[in-house]
């Protein structure tokens, strides 16, 4: 009985490195991809982040919203590494908020959000990249992401990627075929194509590029303090393991007379 019980755990365990993208959940294909945020010492690149952003704004923004993210974020350390006056700048130039003090529309400022969906199907992004997981990997054992984390914007990725270029309509509305999404037919159309942005930094826009980008970028709109937290975890890592060495050295201190006590008699 443990013996079968040790040979099914280890399979599944193979199978789980091996064969965790089959195993991926959500129904469709995920792409594992290395960002710089993965890992204990992992962090954003501000300028990955930049082009994120600008990826967001200039493709995702006309049907998606951000509405949980305030604008004067962009500005905040570990983030995209604006300046308080480019984001003044940014907020200006490219959105429009309600303001039920004046009844009307007047340019976005830091202190808002940014605008939440202006298509009423397409889901706000906010927190995207935390909704979704990539990799489950075996059957609840969470190896995969582990290892990999929980893949929510390699999944995004994927989407972005993952067109085939099919489409069907059904009662009236055009589905795509798409080998991330769930039920392999999503409702949006592809949104990337490659070149769809100018970077600033001169970085070659290609499909996937963009699709990285702006994948790394909906990280950090869902999680902005990650790089906070893990300096937070490793300090409380160290301490512990300091206090562990004091507390030992302490108890052998406070033992050392009783443990030598028959030794002393003897001579
Ligand atoms: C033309 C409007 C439109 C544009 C532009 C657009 N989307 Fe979408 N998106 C949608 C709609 C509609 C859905 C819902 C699809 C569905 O559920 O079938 C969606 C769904 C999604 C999803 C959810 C997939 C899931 O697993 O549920 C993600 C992620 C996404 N879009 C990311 C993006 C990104 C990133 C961009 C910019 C590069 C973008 N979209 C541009 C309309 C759009």
């Amino acid at each position: 009985m443990l013996k079968k019980l040790a040979l099914s755990a280890a399979l599944v365990l193979t199978t789980g490195t091996t064969g965790g993208v089959a195993l991926a959940s959500e129904g469709g294909h995920t792409e594992d991809i290395a960002f710089s945020f993965e890992g204990p010492f992992g962090t954003y690149d501000p300028v990955q982040l930049q082009r994120g952003l600008k990826v967001y704004t200039e493709v995702c923004a006309s049907c998606h919203g951000l509405k949980y993210v305030p604008i004067r974020t962009l500005a905040d350390p570990g983030g995209p590494g604006y300046s308080e006056d480019e984001v003044r700048a940014y907020a200006k130039e490219n959105f429009e908020v309600f303001d039920p003090d004046l009844d009307d529309t007047r340019p976005a400022k830091p202190s808002d959000h940014f605008p939440p969906s202006n298509d009423p199907n397409a889901p706000d992004l906010s927190l995207m990249a935390k909704a979704r997981k990539g990799f489950e990997g075996p059957h609840g054992l969470l190896i995969n992401p582990l290892f990999k984390g929980i893949g929510g914007p390699e999944h995004i990725y994927s989407i972005l990627t993952g067109f085939t270029g099919e489409e069907k309509e059904v009662a009236g509305t055009t589905f795509y075929e798409n080998t991330a999404f769930s039920t392999g037919w999503i409702s949006m159309p592809p949104p990337l194509a490659g070149e769809d942005v100018e970077y600033d930094d001169g970085t070659p826009a290609t499909l996937e590029q963009e699709a990285e980008d702006v994948a790394a970028f909906l990280m950090w709109a869902a999680e902005p303090k990650m790089m906070a937290r893990k300096r937070a975890g490793f300090m409380a890592v160290l301490m512990l393991s300091l206090l562990s060495v004091l507390l030992y050295l302490t108890n052998k201190k406070l033992w050392y007379p009783i443990k030598h006590r028959g030794k002393q008699a003897n001579l």
